[in-house]
């Protein structure tokens, strides 16, 4: 490398400080301008960096180190996938100087203009870097080897730095872009999987023409190539030119992957593109600035897969997700503002508050400030920060600037942790309405949230104020609305607006107002919203025991509208026949019941099963038929809805099962489903079912099992979801299944997918591993010590449900917090330490 002086320092030079792990660097040599570098003298070594005592500007800098890729548990540098014949990279955040000694910030930008990789031609016939190839050929001196030069002509930080080496199949394709630019697509997998990335190559396609339509934003290099590997620590990674994806991520057909996998594809293909503008072309002046990459490429991700598909439905997936993972992660020790103000190991924040509560700060600008008024923002952002490294701030800035308004409160969302609370009173009287809305958060000053609102005549259900942003600015503010002609229901925080709680000062709900939304608001999210609380209320009813049989005439009847709906958005209607996710409704409990929760919650969907069974075959039946009449296999919304509803309607049909009559009937009900499935979708619905049987559905149960591990015929991502279903399964002995299931020769903590599907998937089968007598916790515990040795990223966040511990009861709490302190008094990688003694920290 040439190191170039920083022009705005003045004074005398100081050492320049390379980072590099030494933990699986060798240090062969350094020379700066040829010149032997001697230790002690020219140079130092020291944990974690190398010290060149006398840097010249201008000087070529030339480091030579030894690593042993195929020992690189970790995943973060340059390892050898476990699987395959393919070498890969992973440099974000901090994997760069696991290749070697250099400036690994980001940013410190530099053009990377010869990159040289050399192997055997034979093993390891594909070569890949960022940017364009320069060169290739056959070694010289040996005629079994080969090479290939890159060069990437856009100034990167060295997280953005990525090579491939490995036997590898492909497909190719092109796009041509707006300005007539001809791109060179590949797509690389190993070579069986080929036939698997033809849905990747697409949702690539349509994400490039998206960001030419919606922001103006074309694609600057002659190629674009993403691989797909196996062993992978996060979902997917953006470096410039050459993507490097989870393989969860880009191999999808219709009979390996589920709708949810497909949907997943084309979102995460589409988020690692959109970084090539919101990431690379801008990227980010340090680590705390994370979120001014990954809220703003979510937020696009999420627009893009909301255009592709239906907005409505997107949202209240993004909103399920958010309220789900986030939510809790704000109510737990790793709460943290989505710009953190420190960390131990960067890993670490890689979070749902960073991303995807990060996504709603940007999308709460962009209701603010209208679509047009967003994209000038946007538009301003990249004319004065394309190319540089800059922060939150700037972002915030350019919004700012380029609609002419003061965003200095809207500032504090990026500065305050926490979900924060808005209430909200209303009256109405001769014609008026009031709405008075308060906040509270742990800001300590207000904070600028932007309520979307509307109204609808009581009477009529027509809508008399359609979406109007109310700017909630004050600890309290109060709204009229005049000129109405008879009373009015509210709907407020339309589509979510922003990323808060919305409650009653009275803490009483208005029930009757939730039905009434939830059979019309206007609002699809609003809608679906008002379905969702008239279920918690039953559900946390039934869970104290107290069930009102108003609140049950509510949810009945808007059950059964939802169900007689007649549509044709079957995943809206699936979506409102599903009851909140248990993780959600423990958000709403101070000390947290997860059997308690888990048993209501059963409870109230098997009554409402009962109660319309014969709506539901009869819907059940119908969309059989039409789906058996299909000739042609269709992942558009149309066919995902269809499938998504009726595999709702199966999971009601399924949980009557009493007695041994209704077993044996769901039994057969859900291995029909199971085996007449045309995809995966469908087919994992059937085993989903049959996995939490017992009694008389045992032997189908276990027949399935069997028949789903032998079709899997050793693919990779079937496995995992058959460890998965295992894993989440509603039986009474979970656990020591999932322990035998650690012992199967299929089961691996060396790869990170595989681990998840079983051990983090048991963690979330909230009732089995908070089972009073802590064994899951121990086995959690125990498992996390194992797994650290190997890929401290891994284990640092399968912790994380542990550290929740003050949320449960006293005797849970204390099991949890024991296996905390077990694993403190042990040897930890940073990143397991620092979730670990957050976690203790009172
Ligand atoms: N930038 C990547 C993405 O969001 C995530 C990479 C995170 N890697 C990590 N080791 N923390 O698309
Ligand atoms: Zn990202």
């Amino acid at each position: 490398m040439t190191l170039v002086a920083n022009p705005r320092y003045v004074g005398e030079p100081i050492p320049l400080v390379l980072d590099g792990d030494e933990t699986c660097l060798q240090l062969r040599s350094v020379r700066m301008n040829g010149q032997e570098l001697r230790e002690g003298v020219d140079y130092e070594l020291a944990p974690g960096r190398l010290l060149l005592k006398t840097p010249v500007d201008g000087a070529v800098v030339q480091t030579v180190v030894d690593l042993v890729p195929e020992e690189n548990t970790q995943l973060s540098g340059l390892y050898k996938d476990e699987a395959s014949a393919m070498y890969c990279t992973q440099c974000e955040a901090m994997g760069f100087r696991r290749i070697t000694y250099y400036p690994d910030r980001p940013d410190n930008m530099a053009t990377f203009t010869s990159v040289r990789l050399e192997a055997d031609k034979e093993r390891y016939p594909i070569l890949l870097s960022n940017g364009n190839r320069l060169d290739q050929g056959t070694v010289p001196e040996d005629d079994s080897r080969h090479y290939a030069i890159w060069s990437d002509p856009f100034p990167k930080p060295s997280y953005l730095f990525a090579a491939v080496v490995g036997k590898l199949g492909s497909i190719r394709d092109s796009y041509t872009t707006v300005s007539g630019k001809k791109v060179q697509l590949e797509v690389f997998s190993e070579p069986r999987n080929v036939h698997k990335l033809s849905y990747a190559m697409e949702s690539l396609q349509r994400s490039m023409q998206w960001d030419e339509q919606r922001f103006g934003l074309e694609y600057d290099l002659e190629l674009y190539n993403v691989v797909a590997v196996d062993s992978f620590n996060m979902g997917a990674m953006e470096n410039k030119g050459l993507n490097v994806f989870n393989t969860a991520y880009v191999l999808a057909d219709e009979g390996t992957a589920t709708d949810t996998d497909f949907e997943r594809v084309e979102g995460v293909i589409g988020h690692e593109y959109f970084h090539n503008w919101t990431g690379n072309r801008v990227t980010c002046r340090d680590w705390f600035q994370l979120t001014l990459k990954e809220g703003l490429t979510v937020f696009r991700d999420q627009e893009f897969s909301g255009d592709m598909n239906s907005k409505p439905v997107k949202r209240i997936e993004d909103v399920r997700v958010l309220r789900a993972r986030q939510f809790s992660e704000d109510a737990g020790p790793m709460s943290h503002p989505i710009r953190p103000e420190s960390y131990i190991s960067m890993d670490n924040f890689y979070t749902g508050t960073v991303y995807i509560k990060g996504a709603e700060v940007i999308r709460m600008y962009q209701t603010i400030l209208t679509p047009e008024g967003f994209n000038k923002g946007m538009k301003l952002y990249f004319e004065c920060h394309d190319g540089s490294a800059v922060t939150c701030d700037d972002f915030l800035a350019a919004m700012a600037d380029a609609n002419n308004v003061d965003l200095t409160q809207f500032a504090l969302w990026y500065s305050t942790p926490g979900t924060p609370t808005v209430q909200y009173e209303t009256s109405y009287a001769d014609g008026t309405f009031t709405l008075k809305l308060s906040q509270s958060s742990r800001s300590v000053t207000p904070m600028h949230i932007p309520v979307a609102f509307g109204l609808l005549d009581k009477a009529t259900g027509q809508e008399v104020v359609p979406t109007t942003v109310l700017e909630l600015k004050e600890a309290s503010q109060v709204f009229t609305f005049d000129g109405l002609e008879g009373d009015v229901v509210p709907s407020l925080l339309r589509d979510f607006s922003a990323p808060v709680k919305l409650e009653p000062v009275s803490g009483e709900v208005d029930e009757s107002d939730l039905a009434f939304l939830a059979a019309r608001d206007t609002d699809g999210f609003n809608r679906w919203d008002a379905g969702q609380r008239l279920y918690t209320s039953l559900i946390f009813q039934t869970l104290n025991d107290q069930i009102s049989s108003t609140t049950q005439a509510f949810v009945d009847e808007a059950f059964r509208m939802a169900l007689e709906q007649k549509t044709t958005d079957y995943s809206i209607q699936a979506y409102a026949l599903t009851l909140p996710s248990e993780s959600t409704l423990s958000e709403e409990m101070k000390i947290v019941d997860p059997v308690g929760l888990h048993e209501a919650r059963g409870k109230v969907k098997k009554a409402l099963a009962r109660k319309y069974e014969s709506e539901i075959r009869t819907t059940y039946d119908g969309l059989t038929e039409t789906m058996q009449a299909e000739t042609e296999f269709k992942v558009d919304a149309e066919a995902i809805g269809r499938r998504r509803l009726r595999n709702t309607l199966l999971e009601y049909l399924c949980s009557i099962r009493e007695t041994d009559q209704e077993q044996i009937a769901a039994a057969e009900l859900a291995m029909k489903h199971f085996q007449n499935a045309k995809g995966m979708t469908d087919k994992i619905a059937g085993l989903g079912a049959l996995a939490s049987m017992d009694g008389e559905g045992a032997d189908a149960r276990d027949e399935a099992m069997q028949t789903f591990y032998d079709d899997a015929e050793g693919d990779a991502l079937v496995l995992n979801k058959w460890f998965m279903t295992q894993a989440v399964a509603d039986l009474p002995d979970v656990l020591n299944r999932v322990k035998k299931l650690k012992e199967h020769p299929d089961f691996t903590l060396k790869n990170p997918n595989r681990c998840r599907s079983l051990i983090s998937a048991f963690a979330m089968n909230s009732a089995a591993f908070h089972d009073e007598s802590g064994e899951g916790y121990k086995f959690l515990g125990s498992t996390i010590a194992e797994l650290d040795k190997l890929n401290p990223q891994i284990s640092s966040r399968m912790a994380s449900s542990l550290i929740q511990w003050r949320r449960y009861d006293e005797e849970r709490g204390q099991l949890m917090k024991a296996e905390l302190e077990k694993l403190n008094a042990m040897k930890l990688s940073e990143d397991l330490f620092e979730i670990v003694s957050r976690g203790l920290k009172d």
